[in-house]
């Protein structure tokens, strides 16, 4: 009886503890959002355990998957959320990162951007035999993008093209990087060969790309930046121009996809793409297709340099070539090293108009190096002593701090390559690969500060390339400035580096693109300080000009106002 009546009320216990368990789950439940409640009901349809780390994993995974919105920038289409609040969090994003992640984790990963091809492309056969290894270096990448170039790369490689994915993760922070990245990797890229290796401590793109260099083992090696989208036909062309030329680098094209709302933004009959130039203080360029007959043509094209972040290179050419200076630190300055290397030890660099890859271009760079901030200028300077020898004298022109700078460190080892290498001079570099790279104190009639007879110079103000603005009339500083150094060409131009002198119609004189056979651009420099344009038949003046404003042309006089100086002039050929 005793006994009976305990039974009893343990199952009475039974039954309250299981209703209020209902209850309670009920009510959980209604306060859950509805995306969660599928989500939690699929991970109950999977039995989860929650304990285990993969199912932390999963949850978390599955709540993110059930946001992304099917067919968002579908093709490579503008992409917009409708929650205001969503667009405010976006917005902010922007500015503190430069992408706008919460978008990106609503877009599909697996989205196409469509065939973004020149038409003629597709009239093309290849047939490489070659495999790739893609690598590609993060630190604190936005996880949404790192899987879409993934996904990008895997949706349009060919399988029996693609050897493997290599992932270096520079040391992140971001913890959704680690563990939760490889789970990702295991349960939904399963069955694609992909490596994440975690790098223990912060080493900067290079030494990271050279880390996943090492563990790479396909026949070429493809470096994409971490957020681009691959398209279609994309790896074929690179694959069978290496197959024809071992030594030849290759860039695809980089087409624009925007940060801000992931629009695709080049088109297919994008035929007036540009090819990597550079500028004497160290930055990479773009520059038109150097030879005129080649501009529209789809086969692949001289390029002077790259851009650096997507290349493919013939893996065991890129270390008899001297991989990448394992010195430099950060990032920055190694797209030209390479570049300057390749050509000048025998090896070439080419744009493939035929493999496009769309790369988020963001307008600022959200991550910076601890520690050391300048590696651009560090690295640069290790390159210039290597490479470029007298005319390193351009580069320190504009860093004269950096020249015998002990942060430069030992440069031996890549003396010692270039010398076993046999590599060919810069002066060979620029006869033969860039012959109209710009030197401003060579072969021209004067260069240095231009100074009038009152003292004033004139200056470009900092005018940013690829701009127009004013030439400006300024005291003339005591230093080599950058920004007062110009040069008379045997052509009549008054130029610097990135501009020329031209009259503009109020007879003020701006800074603008170098134009061949431009009278307005056209000047001559008399021994006795004119300098006269014929086209108006009239001198630079400074007169009744207001520092910092534009130099003018004005009727021809004996005036301080007009007598120029360069700081130095080939006497042996000014008239
Ligand atoms: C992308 O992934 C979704 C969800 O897994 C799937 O339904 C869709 O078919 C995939 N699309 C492509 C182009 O693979
Ligand atoms: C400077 O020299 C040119 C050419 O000889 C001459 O035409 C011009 O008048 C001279 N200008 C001045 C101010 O002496
Ligand atoms: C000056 O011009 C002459 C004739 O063109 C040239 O041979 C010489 O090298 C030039 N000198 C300098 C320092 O550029």
């Amino acid at each position: 009886m005793f006994v009976k009546c305990r039974r009893h009320r343990v199952l009475i216990h039974k039954i309250l503890l299981f209703m209020v368990t209902v209850i309670v789950l009920m009510f959980l439940i209604r306060e859950l959002p509805e995306r969660e409640i599928t989500s939690s009901k699929q991970i109950q349809n999977n039995i989860i355990d929650e304990n285990d780390e993969n199912d932390e994993y999963e949850i978390k995974l599955r709540t993110y998957e059930s946001k992304i919105i099917p067919n968002l920038g579908h093709n490579g289409k503008e992409a917009t959320l409708k929650d205001p609040e969503d667009n405010e969090l976006g917005e902010k994003a922007l500015k503190s990162v430069a992408m706008n992640y919460v978008l990106s984790d609503r877009i599909p990963l697996n989205r196409s951007v469509g065939d973004r091809r020149n038409e003629g492309c597709k009239k093309f056969y290849y047939n490489p035999t070659l495999t790739a290894s893609v690598v590609i270096i993060f630190y604190n990448e936005i996880l949404s993008a790192i899987l879409r170039t993934i996904w990008s790369v895997t949706l349009q490689t060919p399988e029996h093209l693609l050897h493997e994915i290599v992932l270096v993760d520079d040391a992140s922070t971001a913890e959704e990087l680690k563990g939760f990245l490889q789970y990702y990797i295991d349960t939904r890229l399963s069955g694609h060969r992909i490596k994440l290796h975690h790098l223990n401590e912060r080493v900067g793109l290079i030494k990271a790309r050279l880390e996943g260099a090492k563990l790479a083992t396909g026949d070429v090696l493809i470096f994409l930046d971490a957020h681009c989208e691959a398209t279609i036909g994309w790896i074929e062309p690179l694959l069978a121009r290496i197959e024809e030329s071992r030594s030849t680098v290759l860039t695809p094209l980089i087409d624009v996809i925007s940060a801000s709302n992931f629009a695709y933004l080049s088109d297919a009959d994008y035929t007036g793409f540009q090819v990597g130039g550079f500028s004497w203080p160290g930055h990479f360029t773009w520059i038109n297709v150097q030879n005129e007959n080649d501009r529209g043509k789809l086969t692949p094209i001289k390029s002077p340099t790259m851009a650096g972040g997507l290349f493919a290179i013939e893996r065991k050419y890129f270390w008899e070539i001297g991989s990448y200076d394992d010195k430099m630190e950060g990032w920055g300055g190694e797209n030209l090293e390479i570049s300057f290397r390749i050509w000048q030890c025998g090896g070439r660099l080419e744009t493939v108009p035929c493999s496009r890859v769309g790369h988020i271009f963001r307008d600022f760079h959200p991550y910076s190096i601890p520690g050391k901030k300048d590696t651009h200028g560090i690295n640069t300077a290790r390159l210039a002593h290597v490479w470029m020898d007298d005319y390193k004298r351009l580069f320190f022109m504009y860093r004269p701090k950096l020249e015998y700078s002990p942060l430069i460190g030992d440069i031996t080892s890549r003396l010692e390559l270039r010398k076993r290498l046999k590599c060919k001079s810069f002066k060979w570099y620029l006869d033969n690969v860039f012959p109209e790279k710009f030197i401003p104190d060579e072969n021209v009639l004067g260069y240095g500060q231009v100074r009038n007879n009152l003292n004033m110079c004139l200056d470009d103000l900092s005018l940013h390339e690829g701009t127009t603005g004013p030439l400006g009339l300024y005291p003339c500083h005591a230093f080599s400035a950058t920004t007062q150094y110009f040069s008379m060409t045997y052509k009549g131009k008054l130029r610097s580096e990135n501009f020329c002198a031209e009259i503009s119609n109020t007879l003020e004189v701006q800074l603008t693109r170098c134009l061949k056979d431009e009278l307005k651009q056209s000047w001559i420099f008399f021994k006795n300080g004119t300098i006269y344009n014929s086209l108006f038949a009239k001198c630079l003046s400074s007169e009744g000009v207001e520092v910092p404003k534009a130099v003018r042309i004005d009727n021809c006089k004996d005036s301080d106002h007009q007598k120029w100086k360069f700081t130095y002039i080939n006497s042996t050929v000014i008239t």
